[in-house]
């Protein structure tokens, strides 16, 4: 697997005439992408239209969450069967803003990567630490203990069609990135822990950054030996900014 992605992560924003707009353009940008794979992971009611703007091009689409349960009594809740019937390759999984907003745990968010595994779809699965945790020198405590509660329901070989993200809560939206030293000793952790597991798996999966990346601090997080590209909030919702972050990860 490895090979860079770049992910973009469009949260509670757009609408159809703005999603048009900016699918086209991320559409006709994508033709001079070689060697990366570049994806938008879009709310749940614009799906539909992502199918069907990006369909036969490079760019995949994903959701942002999905449920941990199948189909049935649960209203409101999307379930993984339902990401694939849009054509999904990837769901977002364990959120910061998932976890702190709306109350996902590490067990929830176990149930919810494994609900994506099974549905045949790639967990973008997210891990990171808040600011007081990394203050208080935790930070790997933490992310290992989110990495092992989804290797505890999933198992190791799991990863190999799944992607990490690793999103220090306190760099997302905040203009504040990860040194990319700092971003690339989280993720060779992330990495060196995957391979207790299996060493395979831990050199072939793919560990994005997220917080903060702009074209202006791509290429040198990117070119980190651990960063496989990046999750991107903000600057994915301007389709130059968004092509030319993909463009720093060839
Ligand atoms: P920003 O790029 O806006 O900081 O958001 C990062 C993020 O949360 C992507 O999932």
């Amino acid at each position: 697997m490895r090979g860079k992605l770049v992910a973009g992560n469009w949260k509670s924003n757009g609408d159809l005439a703005a999603n048009g707009r900016l699918l086209g353009q991320v559409r006709a940008g994508s033709v001079a992408l070689k060697g990366i794979e570049a994806a938008v992971c879009v709310p749940y009611p614009y799906l539909a239209q992502a199918q069907q703007g990006l369909a036969g091009s490079s760019v995949a689409w994903g959701g942002q969450d999905v449920s941990q349960f199948g189909a049935g009594a649960y209203t409101g809740a999307v379930t993984a069967a339902m990401l694939a019937d849009f054509g999904c390759k990837y769901a977002i999984v364990g959120h910061s803003e998932r976890r702190s907003i709306f109350g996902d745990t590490d067990a929830m968010v176990a149930q919810k990567f494994e609900a994506a595994r099974q549905a045949g779809l790639r967990p973008i699965f997210c891990v990171g630490e808040s600011l007081q945790e990394r203050e208080s020198g935790v930070t790997e405590q933490v992310v290992g203990r989110q990495l092992d509660a989804v290797l505890a329901v999933s198992g190791v070989a799991a990863f190999s069609l799944a992607v990490i993200a690793y999103e220090p809560v306190w760099a997302i939206g905040t203009g504040k990135t990860a040194s990319p030293a700092q971003a690339q000793a989280v993720h060779a952790f992330i990495r060196g822990r995957i391979a207790t597991g299996d060493k395979a798996v831990a050199e072939g999966v793919r560990i994005l950054y997220g917080g903060s990346v702009k074209a202006a601090n791509a290429k040198e997080l990117f070119a980190q030996a651990d960063i496989d590209g990046g999750l991107i909030g903000g600057a994915s919702l301007v389709a130059d900014e968004f092509l030319a972050i993909c463009r720093s990860a060839v």
